[in-house]
């Protein structure tokens, strides 16, 4: 069973569908902590309701980024995690962090990159006026949403989305496709060359080949 921290700014829907997952048997993981930088963060809630330990780090209470990612750090250690989910968390993890667990650390972000990284990426590409966006989970490397590149799924981009539209139709996605990340994760599918992520069996369950689960 794979051990993860989920680590969430905001509302936790994609939280919530990793814990569903969980719940369903889709996944064979644990959830041993969430860890937020934000006190009202709605995935707090959702933590309470599933009983899953849950702690708050205001990056305020550290005098700089180096001592925050590194508290962070000793929380996962003692915890033993094995692979840390970035699920909304809008801060940016530092060479420390990653350092201690390359290549597992996941991100997930709300349009198809290269296109349109760091904050406000549904905006972005409304803006911006594409036909498709979509969604990345890719792991976490030093640069801001660079990290090699796990699953992407695309939608529909229409002349009147917002920024609301667009992102509740990318959010559907995002759900589908972090559980399927991190169960290739979880089955030993995936492996590194370079940027290239190599997952085993690609062709037979993509999600973008199969409906939804
Ligand atoms: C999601 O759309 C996620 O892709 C995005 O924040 C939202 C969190 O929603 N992440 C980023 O923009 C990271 N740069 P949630 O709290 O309901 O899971």
């Amino acid at each position: 069973m794979l051990i993860l921290a989920v680590l969430a700014s905001g509302s936790g829907s994609n939280f919530q569908s990793i814990i569903d997952n969980i719940e369903s048997g889709y996944l064979d993981a644990r959830v041993a902590v969430l860890i937020t930088d934000n006190p009202g963060a709605g995935a707090i809630k959702r933590a309470k309701k599933h009983n899953i330990d849950h702690i708050v780090v205001k990056p305020k209470d550290f005098k700089d980024r180096p001592s925050y990612n590194s508290h962070i750090a000793k929380e996962l250690k003692k915890r033993g995690i094995e692979l840390v989910v970035l699920a909304g968390f809008m801060r940016i993890v530092d060479k420390l962090l990653i350092n201690q667990y390359p290549n597992r650390i996941m991100n997930i972000h709300p349009a198809l990159l290269p296109s349109f990284p760091g904050a406000h990426a549904q905006k972005q590409a409304v803006d911006y006026g594409v036909k498709i966006s979509g969604c990345t989970v890719h792991f976490i490397d030093q640069g801001i949403d660079t990290g090699p590149i796990i699953v992407q799924a695309a939608v529909p981009a229409y002349h009147d989305d917002d920024e609301e539209s667009l992102g509740k139709r990318i959010l559907k996605q995002e759900h589908r496709i972090y559980p399927y990340a991190i169960k290739l994760y979880s089955e030993g599918r995936i492996s590194i060359e370079g940027r290239n992520v190599i997952i085993t069996g690609e062709r037979e369950d993509s999600p973008l080949q199969n409906p939804p689960h």
